[in-house]
């Protein structure tokens, strides 16, 4: 690969995430670069954040389409339009479909609010607060075709509170989960990866 990795990123809310990816690769030493933000919903303040970094911006909406797979269709010639190295699904609250795993597959990671296996979907603070677990945290995979299934590529562990609230300790997760994010997809960008079975190895292939 010449030239920064290209990264399209894919958002459907506050797009914390985002920004700091947005943030790090500010740095031309960071490797990478995000080349547009895509989302499945309008008026968030993750589309905001693109715009204020000067980043295009586009949205598909399920409900423009007359099915799912157009939809997906649909997000995926966008993405495509930008020739990413890597996809990054930060806070994407869809699932890909097959058109998208056939164009992008094992370049497409997702970042999850839980320690995978444990708690996939979209509940993962909550459903391991409700569980009682002492500790969660967050997981990056490569996206295959289960819910959030994948192989994968880094975790960090958060410890839960007595006073935790779903909310205070989502924030927390979401803070490991940015450090995590920014470091493995900097890794990613510069160093190349490898996927072999369920193994995520950094590093071309020698
Ligand atoms: C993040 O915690 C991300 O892991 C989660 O949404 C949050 C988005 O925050 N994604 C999922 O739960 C997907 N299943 P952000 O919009 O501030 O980056």
């Amino acid at each position: 690969m010449t030239g920064p990795a290209r990264l399209v990123v894919l958002v459907s809310g506050s797009g914390t995430n985002l920004q700091a990816l947005l943030d790090a690769c500010a740095d031309d030493a960071y490797g990478a670069r995000v080349v547009a933000v895509g989302a499945d919903r309008d008026g968030i303040e993750g589309l905001e954040r693109a715009e204020r970094a000067g980043v295009p911006t586009f949205v598909r909406r399920v409900k423009d389409f007359s099915s799912r797979d157009e939809w997906d269709r649909a997000t995926a010639e966008a993405v495509a339009g930008f020739e990413p190295d890597l996809v990054v699904l930060a806070g994407f609250m869809k699932l890909v479909g097959q058109e998208f795993h056939d164009r992008f597959g094992g370049r497409v990671v997702n970042t999850h609010p839980a320690l995978s296996p444990s708690f996939p979907g979209m509940r993962g603070p909550a459903d391991a607060l409700e569980y009682g677990v002492k500790v969660t945290g967050c997981t990056l995979f490569v996206v295959d075709d289960g819910v959030d299934t994948g192989p994968i590529v880094a975790q960090r562990a958060v410890e839960v509170d007595e006073a935790d609230t779903v909310d205070s300790l989502h924030e927390r997760i979401k803070a490991a989960e940015r450090e995590m994010l920014v470091d493995a997809v900097g890794r990613m960008a510069r160093e190349g990866f490898t996927v072999e079975g369920r193994a995520v190895r950094f590093g071309r292939v020698r």
